[in-house]
């Protein structure tokens, strides 16, 4: 593992969602989904990401993103570079207090035909919890609402 890493190192592996994850948002029905993550690393100052969500009952794939995470050597600064299926793109930045990683979105872009409303902003926390799990909470803004949580899921790690 590339030294710049090392504050990161407690993320990498394969995670599976433990219970099914919580979806939800003022405008949408309340959603459940499964979810399986995957950090993993070559060598550079890059963590390589794949996040592949699913129906909790039917296992259709769903929302999947994928990406690159950096961290500013010296700093507890870390960014995340995003690309997600629906069509938007977006860098995350944030910092790494303890197991804790909290982002808020920097850029936002989309295909010229995504779909509306439109995603304005973006906040998520990653925090692994004394018991070993990871959770992740994502927060987002759109045009016409603002910001609110939208997944909460907790994960095991995946063997
Ligand atoms: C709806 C964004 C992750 C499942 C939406 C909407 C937006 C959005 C903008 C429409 C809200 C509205 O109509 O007011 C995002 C962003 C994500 C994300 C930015 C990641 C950062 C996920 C994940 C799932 C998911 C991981 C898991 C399956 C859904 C579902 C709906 C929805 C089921 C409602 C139906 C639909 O509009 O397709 N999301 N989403 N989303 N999202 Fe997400």
């Amino acid at each position: 593992l590339n030294p710049v890493l090392l504050p990161l190192e407690w993320l990498l592996g394969a995670w599976e969602s433990d219970q099914p994850g919580e979806g939800c948002f003022p405008s949408i029905k309340p959603f459940r989904y499964i979810e399986s993550l995957n950090f993993s690393h070559v060598g550079q100052p890059v963590i390589n990401f794949m996040f592949n969500a699913f129906h909790a009952e039917t296992r259709k794939p769903m929302h999947r993103e994928c990406g690159f995470i950096r961290m500013q050597p010296g700093t507890n600064r870390v960014a995340f570079i995003i690309a997600q299926n629906s069509g938007l793109v977006e860098i995350e930045e944030g910092e790494l207090t303890a197991q804790r990683l909290e982002l808020q979105s920097r850029a936002v872009a989309r295909t010229s035909f995504a779909r509306e409303p439109h995603v304005q902003q973006i906040c998520r926390v990653f925090q692994l919890q004394p018991d070993g799990k990871l959770q992740q909470t994502v927060s987002m803004a759109t045009d016409n609402k603002p910001l609110m949580q939208h997944l909460h899921i907790v994960y095991r790690r995946a063997i």
